[in-house]
C-alpha cells in the first residue's frame, strides 16, 4: 500500500558547501510518496495526490519533510553515562567509560542498552547510525538484532582493545579481534539494512599486532567500512607517539597497519598534521565532526573551512557519550557554534546537508540514504518548525525557508521531531 506524506520538503540536488544553498530544492506544498519501503516520487502535493489517487494520505500540514537524519559516530554503550561531569578524554574513558562498557559482557544488559539506545534516537529523528560496539561480542549481536526489529539502518562493530592501557575484562588480543570480528561481520554484515564495521578503538589501546590482524580482516572485506579515533586531544596524540616511536605521525600508526584507504571513518580529526590532511585526501578518506563532544569533552575545534576545501568527505555525529546529545539538531547548533569559533559561519543548508546527505556520503551510502528522492529507502524526519514558543515566536518572523529552519536548528530538540519512517514504516 502506497502512502503520501505531504508537508514542506527539503531536499538536496547537489552538496551545498560545493554550489552554495541553491544546491538545495525546496517545495512549500509538496509530497513524498512512499511504497514497499522506498521513495516512489517526490513532488508537489497536487501532482502527486491527483497522480495518486489510491494512497494512504498522510499530512503533516508545515512540518519539514526531509530525509532521516545520519549518526555518522556513537557509542551506543555509553548511552548511561552520557553527561558525565568533569574530564578530559583519557580520564573521561578511564572513569566513566570502561566501567560501563565492561558491563556488556551480559546480553541482557546489552539488550536492554540498545533498546533505549534506539528508542531515542529515533525520537530524535535519526534513522542511521554508526556505533561502536564493545569488545564483547554480545554487545554487537544486541546492537544489530535491536536495530534489524525496528527495521533501521544501522552500522557498527566490535570496539577491539588488547594493549594493558585498557583495563583488565576489556581487552581481547589480536587474535581474538580478528576471529570475533570476522565472526561477527559474516553473522550481520549485508542482513537487512545492517553493515559491519571493522572498529580498532583507537591507538592507544591496541597493540600493533592486533592493528595489523584487523587491518588484514579489512584487506579481506574492503566492501566493509572501518572506523576508528585520530586525533582528538593533544594529550592523547603525545601518548600515541610514546607508544608508537617509529610512527611519523598518529595517522601512520594506522596507515602502517592497513588501516587507511577510502572506506575508513576517522572520528574528530581535529588536531590533524599537513601530511596526515594531505594522506586523508589522497586516499578519500572520510572524517567525522562530532563537535558537542569536541567542546564537552574539550578537545579543540573541527577545521571544516580548511577540511572541505581540501575535499575532504566529512560526516556529522553526536559522539555518544561524549557527546553531550542523541539529537542531530542539537549536534547541528555545536557545528555551527565550532565553526563561528573558527571564521566558517555554516550556512542552514549546509549543517541540514551535513546531518543527511553529507553523513551518507561520508559512508558510501548517499545512493540509499540521506536524501528524498525516487528510489532512495524511505528513511523520513517530518520537522515541527515551530516546536517551542520560542522557536516559534522567531520563526514567525522568517522571511525564507533558511530563516524558518535556523531557529529549529539553533534551538531545537527531540520535541522538534513530529514523525519518523525508518525504511516506509512509522517509527515515531
Ligand atoms: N577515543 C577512544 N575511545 C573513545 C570514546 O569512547 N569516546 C571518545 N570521545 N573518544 C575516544
Ligand atoms: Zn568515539
Amino acid at each position: 500500500m502506497a502512502e503520501l506524506i505531504l508537508g514542506q520538503v527539503l531536499a538536496f540536488a547537489g552538496d551545498p558547501f560545493a554550489e552554495g544553498p541553491g544546491a538545495a530544492r525546496h517545495e512549500r506544498r509538496g509530497a513524498v510518496l512512499v511504497e514497499g519501503g522506498k521513495i516512489a516520487a517526490v513532488g508537489s502535493a497536487d501532482a502527486l495526490r491527483a497522480a495518486h489517487p489510491g494512497a494512504t494520505v498522510t499530512d503533516m500540514g508545515d512540518a519539514l519533510l526531509s530525509a532521516g537524519f545520519v549518526d555518522a559516530h556513537a557509542h551506543y554503550p555509553q548511552t548511561a553515562i552520557i553527561a558525565s561531569w568533569g574530564k578530559r578524554l583519557i580520564d573521561w574513558l578511564n572513569s566513566y567509560t570502561f566501567p560501563e562498557e565492561m558491563r556488556f559482557s551480559d546480553s541482557s544488559y546489552a539488550e536492554t542498552a540498545a533498546e533505549t539506545y534506539f528508542d531515542l534516537t529515533i525520537s530524535n529523528g535519526t534513522t542511521t547510525t554508526v556505533s561502536y560496539c564493545t569488545i564483547h561480542p554480545e554487545s554487537v549481536d544486541a546492537y544489530f538484532g535491536a536495530a534489524r526489529k525496528r527495521g533501521l539502518r544501522a552500522l557498527g562493530g566490535k570496539t577491539c582493545m588488547d594493549r594493558d592501557t585498557a583495563p583488565e575484562g576489556l581487552r581481547d588480543t589480536a587474535q581474538s579481534a580478528y576471529d570475533q570480528s570476522r565472526a561477527l561481520l559474516e553473522r550481520w554484515h549485508g542482513v537487512d539494512r545492517l553493515s559491519y564495521v571493522i572498529t580498532p578503538r583507537f591507538s592507544p589501546t591496541s597493540t600493533p599486532e592486533q592493528l595489523s590482524a584487523l587491518g588484514a580482516l579489512w584487506a579481506e572485506h574492503p566492501e566493509c567500512l572501518m572506523q576508528t579515533h585520530l586525533s582528538e586531544q593533544i594529550d592523547e596524540i603525545a601518548w600515541v607517539k610514546s607508544l608508537y616511536p617509529q610512527a611519523r605521525d598518529y595517522l601512520d600508526t594506522y596507515e602502517a597497519h592497513g588501516l587507511l584507504g577510502a572506506g575508513g571513518l576517522y572520528g574528530h580529526a581535529i588536531h590533524l598534521e599537513p601530511r596526515e590532511i594531505d594522506r586523508l585526501a589522497e586516499v578519500g578518506a572520510s572524517l567525522i565532526h562530532c563537535p558537542t563532544s569536541n567542546t564537552f569533552i574539550g578537545s579543540g575545534l573541527f577545521d571544516m573551512g580548511g577540511l572541505t576545501r581540501r575535499g575532504l568527505k566529512v560526516g556529522l555525529a553526536t559522539d555518544t557519550g561524549g557527546g553531550s546529545s542523541f539529537s542531530m539538531l542539537r549536534t547541528m547548533a555545536a557545528a555551527y557554534e565550532v565553526g563561528q569559533l573558527r571564521g566558517r559561519p555554516l550556512h542552514p543548508s549546509e549543517l541540514w546537508w551535513l546531518a543527511t546527505q553529507g553523513s551518507a556520503r561520508a559512508l558510501g551510502l548517499e545512493g540509499k540514504i540521506g536524501n528524498l528522492a525516487k528510489g532512495m529507502e524511505a528513511d523520513l524526519v517530518a520537522t515541527d518548525l515551530a516546536s517551542t514558543p520560542a522557536i516559534a515566536q522567531r520563526a514567525a518572523r522568517a522571511g525564507d525557508l533558511w530563516e524558518a529552519l535556523f531557529p529549529t536548528i539553533m534551538m531545537g530538540d527531540d520535541r522538534a521531531v513530529s514523525a519518523v519512517w525508518a525504511g516506509g514504516r512509522r517509527a515515531k
